[in-house]
């Protein structure tokens, strides 16, 4: 089965230039990063801060161009449409962001926030349709409508979410890029939103991409889960009952599997050093800090090998 989103190859190398004395850098924040998004499924995509999921996350939207690989949205090329047909096809794949406030405008009303990507496509309203509109969106997050003449500043952490999920659904798109949406909240708004989504998923047949470092989280609400590594994707769980392969990925479980959620939240800082990703060690990137790592792991990159019923891993040493 194609998927209604297909990632092939996809990386981006980002080159820091540190002044005119001193050679400029280059690394990859994502590299080579390949897997399907069937249509309906919910996909996660977890790892550390800093493993290239917002970049992924962005270069998928084309938010930001490629370095190369391929990106097909419903079986189209994305990075063969001009500008015009690629703003046409966002109203078709909208990103929910973890701060949704960072891109709106504080004098916005609500109303107005939730109206702005009709007005961003070109749809122009009469004042009563605008407000139907708008009562319609915050209805359907399961917020008052009496917030509608509200302003961002007054309210809280998971009403402000709700808007921006109203805002990322407002042009009925078939694609969601959930990027950490309940990062930043407490734990019980955080399930409360998790609800939502779960909720809106089912009633208006979504597809989600759902990335977020709690590995615990993605296994409780995603279908199938893409562990990321310094940029590359380590492990591929084509379900959540599918017993984790990879040392990285059982070592964030150990580290997740906490009962009292509230301590849950944060990843467990995991034993030894990260690599500079501008400097990476050849063999595997995870050796430093993996329990099993041989003479082979520190020679040869080991690559994402496609096991039986999809799971890949790409370890030397496998569980
Ligand atoms: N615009 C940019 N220019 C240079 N480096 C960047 C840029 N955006 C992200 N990076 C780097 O790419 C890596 C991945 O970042 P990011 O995708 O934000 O990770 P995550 O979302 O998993 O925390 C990080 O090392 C980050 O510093
Ligand atoms: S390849 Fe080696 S170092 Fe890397 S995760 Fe597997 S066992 Fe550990
Ligand atoms: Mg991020």
């Amino acid at each position: 089965m194609s998927g209604l989103l297909e990632v092939q190859g996809l990386s981006k190398q980002f080159v820091s230039h540190r002044g005119p004395f001193r050679p400029s850098r280059s690394m990859y924040a994502v590299n080579n990063v390949s897997f399907d998004v069937p249509k309906g499924r919910v996909v996660g995509v977890v790892g550390e801060s800093g493993c290239g999921k917002s970049t992924l996350a962005r270069l998928i939207l084309r938010l930001i161009e490629p370095s190369s690989g391929a990106v097909r949205f419903d079986g189209l090329d994305l990075l063969a449409q001009r500008p015009s047909e690629m703003r046409r096809l966002r109203a078709h794949m909208q990103m929910v962001f973890q701060d949704p406030y960072s891109a709106i405008d504080p004098r916005y009303t609500i109303a107005e926030a939730v109206i702005e990507p009709f007005q961003i496509q070109g749809t122009r309203f009469a004042a009563a349709e605008a407000t139907a509109t708008a009562t319609a969106l915050l209805e359907m997050v399961g917020l008052s409508t009496q917030l509608a003449t509200s302003y961002p500043h007054q309210l809280s952490g998971g009403q402000k979410q709700r808007v921006g999920i109203a805002r990322a659904l407002a042009l009925k798109p078939a694609l969601l890029v959930l990027d950490e949406p309940t990062a930043s909240l407490d734990v019980s708004v955080q399930a409360q939103i998790i609800n939502l989504l779960e909720q809106l998923r089912d009633e208006l047949k979504l597809t989600y991409l759902f990335i977020s470092h709690d590995l615990a989280l993605v296994k409780y609400f995603c279908d199938e889960v893409l562990v990321m590594y310094l940029g590359r994707v380590v492990e591929a769980l084509p379900n959540t009952d599918a017993p984790a392969r990879h040392p990285y990925t059982r070592t964030l479980l150990d580290s997740t599997f906490e009962p009292d959620p509230k301590q849950r939240r944060q990843i467990a800082p995991l034993a030894g050093e990260v690599p500079s990703p501008f400097d990476l060690p050849p063999g595997c990137a995870f050796a430093e800090r993996c329990p099993l790592a041989s003479e082979r792991c520190r020679i040869e990159t080991p690559i994402l090998s496609n096991a039986d019923g999809g799971h890949a891993v790409a370890c030397h040493h496998p569980a």
